[in-house]
């Protein structure tokens, strides 16, 4: 029982799972598109939702396969209704309403961002609440208060860039590929963190907002002054190149981990949460890891499979929302600035 389809198709990854009970993964099944948005430098919408149309059928199949389930097993599908780029959105609400007008299954919105937070609940089981979840990826960048499984508080948020997609604009502007994230976190590993001191200042007004535009300019300015090409082969990329980006993570990751721990300090949560596709950034958990530890809290992150997008997590969202009565009917639509609650 509690067998869950999930879909999710918010951005540039076609992907479908079988979760079970909110908690045992049967299958996680994702086909990326990078290749398809890499020589653009980043995601180009109208490519994204023509290749969700041709991936969607085959990655479901491949889901049900590998858990070795039918469409008359499943209790319900849950499907990421926003928010995201709406025509990629509207391939996976689709799928999703059909499959479950034909197989009469319950049919199950699910905010993407509950989705990554979920994540976490999916990989450890019980986590301490209220917990305070940081979901960094590459639209959103936000804090929240969790006081129970799948309703998040809003504390603070990015009032320009996500962090995700800082890191994705400074890989493009040195040539770096596409997505920056990994590739800058690659680069960084062994590379001197303290050779360019970029900093993120603080909200003025004391709040927990984040602002990651300002950055971005700084390393095209240093990149500017001292007159850096882009390279065009990340396989081979100059030390000074590997100094600058690392010390971009180093100051990307001390501003979030600062605004973590200042809202721990705060609200004094039982435990902290990291989510969303920049939790998969080695520099970012480690950090994490430390803070947590000085403030005295366990830290619950995903494994990385978890913490980039993935329909596990919004199959595992979708079993929460199912027990909590949220049901979506037939004229469910994509809602690409879906709100919270
Ligand atoms: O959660 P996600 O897969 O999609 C969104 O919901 O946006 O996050 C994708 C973002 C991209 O910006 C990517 O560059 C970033 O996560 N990312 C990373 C790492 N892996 C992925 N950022 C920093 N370090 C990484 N290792
Ligand atoms: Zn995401």
């Amino acid at each position: 029982m509690g067998l869950i389809l999930g879909i999710e198709t918010s951005c540039d990854e076609t992907a479908a799972a079988v979760v079970e009970g909110g908690r045992r993964i049967l299958s996680n099944t994702v086909a990326s598109q990078i290749p398809v948005h890499a020589p653009h430098g980043g995601v180009v919408p109208e490519l994204a939702s023509r290749h969700h149309i041709e991936n969607i059928c085959p990655v479901i199949e491949a889901a049900l396969a590998e858990a070795g389930v039918g469409f008359t097993d499943l209790e319900a599908v849950a499907v990421t209704q926003g928010p995201g780029l709406v025509g990629s959105l509207l391939v996976g609400v689709q799928a999703a309403k059909g499959i479950a007008l034909v197989h009469r299954l319950s049919l199950v919105p699910v905010h993407h961002v509950a989705g990554h937070v979920e994540a976490t609940f999916l990989a450890h089981g019980e986590i301490p609440l209220p917990a305070l979840a940081l979901v960094v990826s590459g639209g959103h960048t936000s804090l929240y208060r969790v006081p129970e499984e799948g309703v998040l508080e809003r504390l603070g948020r990015t009032r320009d860039d996500a962090a995700g997609e800082a890191f994705d604009k400074v890989a493009k502007l040195l040539g770096l590929g596409y997505p920056g994230g990994p590739i800058i976190d690659r680069l960084s590993e062994g590379a001197d963190a303290d050779a360019v001191p970029f900093a993120i200042a603080r909200m003025k007004d004391g709040s927990p907002d984040f602002s990651f535009s300002g950055i971005k300019t700084a390393v095209l300015l240093y990149v500017r002054r001292e007159g850096i090409d882009p390279v065009d082969d990340a396989g081979d990329v100059p030390p000074p190149v590997k100094d600058l980006v690392a010390s971009f993570q180093r100051a990307v990751v001390d501003a979030l981990v600062r605004g973590l721990t200042r809202a721990a300090r705060e609200h004094h949560p039982r435990s902290l949460l990291l989510a969303g596709g920049v939790a998969a950034n080695s520099r970012l958990r480690r950090e994490a890891a430390t803070a947590a530890a000085a403030v005295g809290l366990p830290l619950f992150v995903p494994p990385l499979a978890l913490s980039t997008d993935n329909a596990a997590m919004i199959a595992a969202a979708g079993f929460v929302n199912l027990r909590r009565g949220v049901r979506g009917s037939w004229d469910l639509n994509a809602e690409p600035h879906l709100a919270l609650g």
